[in-house]
């Protein structure tokens, strides 16, 4: 007989910084400029940087190993391994989660990589719970994993400050409680803005007569993509509210994307809610893109600040142009 599945939940949560911080002090050694003005206009005061051994599925498998012991749950009891990276090992494949699939053992699973920028794992938890919602039963490890370090020019400062390294994960799985309540989202894109945030690096282009590409660095155009941000986060989080029939400043928590502090304090005097709704870690982390809500869920869960029903809402925006929110109540997706 069938068996009846009420909602997907999330079963544990893992997260890796690299060991080495980088702070705006040392960064003003070489870059043309200083601690006030970055963490004036970003809130960020350092980073981590991947060693050199570490890749994004370096990092994603070591946040996922952290996931799966707090879920209690093999690596061969895994369905399906969803990365999100803006910074795959690999120009296109093979994909970082067959990389990681491999590292951990996740013998039965599948794998591949989900490419949404900053939205990329609320992307993928929504992919993730769709893919659940189909099967009788399954579980499915998603993580976010970024070497940003790698993708910028660090003799250019408009961009380079923003960025650090990380990784986070989750793993997903059925739960057949009666009153399981359902979660709502939002995905979205505007490939018009596609040049608002890009790298190269693809074959939209020739390739370079060169057998060894250069490391194409990452292209912003800073004050567009802000502006943005503040207008979909405050969107798409009314919106997940307005449908709920709630207000939003009745919601627990907000974890969105770690892009600029300066952004989230917009977004709040928009939707005239307190800025201590937002999670932030980004003092300390920088922008980790597709990793950052990933990360900032599992350190809330190792704080014990997520109670089990805690009404939150999960928010990301990116390149593409992409954006993406869950509003779920807390294991329940
Ligand atoms: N240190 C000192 N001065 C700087 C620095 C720096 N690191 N960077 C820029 N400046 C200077 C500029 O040269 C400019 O000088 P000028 O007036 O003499 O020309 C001045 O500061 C102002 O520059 P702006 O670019 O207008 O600064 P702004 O206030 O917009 O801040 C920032 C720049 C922090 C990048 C901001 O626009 C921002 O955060 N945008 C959003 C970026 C983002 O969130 N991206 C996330 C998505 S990433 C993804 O999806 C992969």
């Amino acid at each position: 007989m069938k068996k009846q599945i009420q909602a997907v939940k999330v079963l544990g949560t893992g997260s890796y910084l690299p060991q080495k911080v980088v702070t705006n002090d040392e960064l003003s050694q070489t870059l043309d400029t200083s601690d006030e003005w970055i963490y004036s206009h970003t809130g960020i005061r350092s980073r981590h940087f991947a060693a050199p051994s570490e890749s994004s599925s370096v990092v994603g498998a070591k946040a996922a190993r952290l996931a799966l012991e707090s879920a209690g749950v093999k690596p061969g009891d895994i369905d399906l391994v969803l990365c999100a990276t803006s910074t795959p090992d690999y120009g296109n494949f093979p994909s970082t989660a067959s990389l990681i699939q491999a590292a951990l053992g996740c013998q039965k699973a599948a794998a591949f990589d989900l490419a949404a920028a900053c939205s990329g794992f609320v992307y993928a938890l929504e992919v993730a719970r769709s893919f659940i919602a189909c099967r009788d039963e399954a579980k499915v490890l998603v993580i976010g994993a970024e070497v940003l370090t790698r993708s910028v020019d660090w003799t250019e400062r408009n961009v380079s400050i923003l960025f650090g390294d990380g990784a986070g994960a989750v793993v997903l799985g059925t739960c057949t409680e009666e009153d399981a309540p359902a979660s709502r989202s939002i995905l979205g894109s505007d490939g018009t803005g596609y040049e608002f945030i890009y790298r190269e690096g693809g074959l939209k282009r020739e390739p370079p007569t060169s057998k060894v590409w250069p490391v194409p660095y990452m292209q912003m155009q800073g004050r567009a993509v802000f502006n943005f941000a503040v207008r979909k986060l405050d969107e798409v989080i009314s919106k997940l509210c307005a449908d709920e029939g709630i207000a939003p400043a009745s919601l627990r928590r907000i974890y969105a994307h770690q892009a600029n502090a300066r952004i989230l304090e917009a977004v709040a005097r928009r939707m005239k809610i307190p800025y201590e709704m937002f999670y932030t870690n980004l003092e300390t982390t920088g922008n980790t893109s597709s990793a950052s809500v990933a990360i900032i869920l599992d350190e809330a869960v190792r704080k014990g600040e997520l109670k089990d029903g805690d009404q939150i809402a999960l928010a990301g925006f990116g390149a593409g142009l992409t954006w993406a929110g869950i509003l779920m109540r807390w294991p329940y997706l």
